[in-house]
């Protein structure tokens, strides 16, 4: 019969002891000092890039759109419905036009 290195009741003792056996290492938070890439943040100026940047910004970077084809304004119009739609996105009916028109500029395809 093979015998246990550690007695029985120290275990025990390891077991139901309320205080820590070994002290935790202390905690510490620290402030990292970051530059994060800012470039496809948000939209570039222009007319409507405020409204753009209001309302399309709560779910992904303007990268998302940015980095799609152009495309011809009915077909960001159909997109920005999508969002809507679809994904829920809140926006005003009062500011879509905006949005497609500052699509269609920037973005633009005949
Ligand atoms: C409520 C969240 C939400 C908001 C606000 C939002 N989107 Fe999106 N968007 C999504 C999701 C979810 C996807 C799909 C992401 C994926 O496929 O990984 C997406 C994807 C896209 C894509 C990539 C093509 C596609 O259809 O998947 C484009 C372009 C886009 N969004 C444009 C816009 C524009 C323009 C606005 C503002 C009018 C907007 N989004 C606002 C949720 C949102």
């Amino acid at each position: 019969m093979s015998r246990s290195i550690v007695p029985a009741g120290v275990v025990l003792v390891a077991l139901l002891s309320p205080l820590p056996l070994r002290a935790a290492p202390p905690f510490e938070l620290k402030s990292l000092q970051l530059d994060l890439p800012d470039s496809d943040r948000t939209f570039p100026d222009g007319p409507g890039a405020d409204v753009i940047n209001g309302n399309c910004l709560a779910c992904h970077s303007a990268g998302m759109v940015l980095n799609q084809p152009a495309l011809p304004k009915a077909a960001w119009s159909a997109e920005v419905d999508k969002m809507i739609h679809s994904y829920k996105a809140p926006i005003d009916a009062g500011d879509v036009p905006a949005i497609v028109d500052y699509l269609a500029r920037i973005k633009g395809a005949d």
